[in-house]
Formats: C-alpha cells, structure tokens, sequence
C-alpha cells in the first residue's frame, strides 16, 4: 500500500510525526512525505522535522509564503505532476492549513482517494481562513477521522455518509505522550529564568487579532497588565512579530535583565516541540489564540484562556481545561486573575485522547 502524506506548516508536523512512525511499522506500507514548504523557516519547521524524527521528505515543493490563492494554487500546481507519477493509493492530510486544501483538492481531482485527520472542526466563522480550509477539505475527502465528538456531529448534520466517519481521537496528543520523555527533561525554564515561579504562556497568530493594529494593541493592553502580576513567556510568530513591531508596548528581552521584579511579558523566537510542551506542561496560565494549544494545555492540566469569540474544539470546553474569553481587555484580565486565584485543575482528557490514534488511523487506512 503506497501512502503519500503531506505536511506544509507548522502545526501539521507534530500530527504527521505519529503516522509516519505507526506507517514504519508495516513493512507492506510504502511512506511517502510530501513537504510543501507553507513554512519553511528553522524556527517553525526545520526544528520540528528533527526534534520529532520525522523523515527527511521524499518531495519538497518549496512553495513558501504568499496571498491565500497564491500559497494554495502553488501547492496545486506542483503537487499535481508528483501525484501522477507516484499514483498512490491514499493521499493523507491533517489539520486545517492552506497546504491541506490544496493537496486534498489536487488528489480527488486525479481521482486518488483522499484521508483527512482532524476532520468535522467547525468554528462556524467563516472569516477564518482555516474554516474554509476545513469545509473544502471534507467535503472532498474519502475517509474522515474525528477527534472529538463534535465532529461526527458536526459531518452527520452536513449529510456526510456515516459510513466515511471514523472516530479515532485526537493525534497530536500521541506526539505529545510520545515526546514526553524529552519534553519532560528539557532545561528551558532555567534558561528563560522561570524555574520555580509561577509563569503564564502566551502564543498570537491568527491574522484576525494581529492584522489590525487597535486590535492588537488591545489585546497586548490585558497581556500587559497580566505581566505586572505573573512573568508570560511569549514566543512571537513571525505574522505576529512583524505587526509588533510598530506598536509601542513594554515587552521585556530577559526577565532577568530588564526588570528587577521579574515579571513582565518576554518575547522569544517561536521554540521548538520539546521546550515549547516543557513550558506549557509547568505553566500556571495559558493565553492563546491557536487551535491545537487548547487541546494540549487540557491534557496537561493548564488552564487556557483562549482569545477568540469561538473554538472549533468544544471537548477542551467540556471536557478540558479552556475557556473561550473572546477579545475584550477587560474580560481577559478578568478570567485572568480568576485563573490565578484558583486552583490548578487536574489534566483532562476527552474520549480517545489516549495516544494511541495513530494506531487506529493505520489500521482502518490498511483495511481500505
Ligand atoms: C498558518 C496557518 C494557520 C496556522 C499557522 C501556524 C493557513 C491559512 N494558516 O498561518 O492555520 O495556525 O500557520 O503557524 O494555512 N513566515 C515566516 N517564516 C515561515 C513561515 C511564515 O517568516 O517559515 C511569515 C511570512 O511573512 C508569512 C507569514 O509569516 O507571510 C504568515 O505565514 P502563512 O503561512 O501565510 O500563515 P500563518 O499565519 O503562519
């Protein structure tokens, strides 16, 4: 059976790692990794393919960045002649990038059988690009496999045939018990200066809270105002990193250094897998506008504010440790201080967030 799986930007690497490893255990599975290069930077992909042994891809399609149609019509133009010549049986994408469109789209149109991971998330806001990039991406796919719950549901109420729906569970929570061991024993703490005090993670991307400076700013006003009371370690998307630039807030170098207290927000390049889930897993505090942290910091027992007006993920509402506290500064500083004078919650998992989905994406892929 030839598997041909593609992987594009950073959040896609920590849910391919664990289907190409289950992949290597079937020597009747031929692995092929397409790279199609969405990101390409060390920092949000190099660093990732090593620290998660993921393998050098067969084929790297180079398409770096660019306006929506642009990234995705590049994907589809130079994915399409790869697929041609190596016909595989099954083409697998995961999450809700522009490169899993793109390459969901490029193989049902050469009639080759589409799988998507993290399939049925709806936010129901369709200004969200990565909301499109999901609705496109199952209404053509073959084989649909579920995280949580809501996702069955969510396919079921859009007529998908029952019978494409796979509940299978939550994939990056098998990289994240695979890596543990790593994770677990990294000295990032110490080198950030945070070993031992109570700290708080913040992590900003989506273009819908950075793209507008009145925006952003709001938002860096709660964050501010959190760092008088608990250091937030904030590693900085390079999105993000370009709109901060032209805004006039206290960010901090090194906590050590720049105040005598200790507290403040500290901007850091984006980190790696190990130290980035060794930071989360000690947090105090989570505040994040991305998908796949409110998954993590539930399994981890870290309370997550999530600043956005919705989440695609409910189960990291009910049955996790994330509360959706919208954009409004005072709301967030307010959840804030709530989060911090409670205790810390204990880690929370929902059904089939076990580590063991990758098992089960393999298993049904080989029975197709
Ligand atoms: C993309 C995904 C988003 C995901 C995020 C995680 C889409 C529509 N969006 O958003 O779902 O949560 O990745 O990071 O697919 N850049 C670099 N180096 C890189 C990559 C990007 O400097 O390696 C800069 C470029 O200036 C680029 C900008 O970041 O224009 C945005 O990158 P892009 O891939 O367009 O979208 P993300 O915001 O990263």
């Amino acid at each position: 059976m030839k598997i041909l799986s593609v992987v594009g930007a950073r959040p896609n690497f920590m849910k391919i790692a664990p289907l190409v490893h289950e992949m290597r255990k079937y020597p009747d599975i031929e692995s092929i990794l397409v790279n199609t290069g969405q990101h390409y930077d060390t920092a949000m992909a190099g660093q990732f393919f090593e620290q998660l042994e993921i393998p050098v891809p067969d084929v790297s399609l180079e398409v770096g960045s660019g306006t929506h149609a642009v990234q995705t019509a590049e994907v589809m133009k130079r994915l399409e002649p790869v697929l041609e010549k190596l016909r595989p049986d099954v083409v697998v994408v995961v999450g809700d990038v522009n490169s899993t469109m793109a390459a969901a789209l490029t193989a049902v149109k050469l009639h080759i059988p589409v799988a998507h991971v993290e399939s049925g998330l709806r936010s129901f806001d369709r200004a969200m690009p990565e909301e499109i990039n999901r609705l496109v991406t199952d209404a053509i796919s073959d084989q649909l496999f579920v995280s949580e719950e809501s996702g069955r549901a969510n396919l079921l109420k859009e007529g998908v045939d029952p019978g494409k729906i796979h509940f299978v569970g939550n994939v990056m929570i098998d990289c994240l018990e695979r890596f543990r061991p790593l994770w677990a024993r990294s000295d990032v703490r110490q080198r950030i200066g945070v070993d031992g005090v109570p700290y708080g993670v913040v992590t900003l991307h989506r273009p819908s809270n950075v793209d507008e400076p009145a925006m952003l700013e709001k938002l860096m006003e709660a964050l501010v105002d959190i760092g008088r009371q608990i250091p937030l370690i904030f590693p900085v998307h390079p999105r993000t990193r370009q709109r901060l630039a032209s805004l006039d807030v206290p960010l901090v170098t090194s906590l050590k250094g720049a105040q005598a207290n200790g507290k403040g927000i500290l901007c850091v390049d984006p980190l790696g897998y190990v130290d980035f889930m060794a930071l989360v897993s000690s947090a105090r505090i989570v505040l994040t506008d991305s998908g796949g942290l409110q998954e993590e910091a539930s399994v981890l027992g870290v309370p997550c504010l999530t600043m956005r007006e919705n989440t695609e993920r409910p189960a990291t509402v009910t049955h996790g440790t994330n509360r959706i506290v919208g954009t409004s500064t005072t709301k967030i500083m307010a959840e804030a201080w709530r989060v911090l004078d409670e205790p810390k919650p204990a880690p929370k998992r929902p059904a089939l967030w076990d580590g063991r989905t990758s098992e089960r994406i393999i298993s049904i892929l080989r029975k197709i």
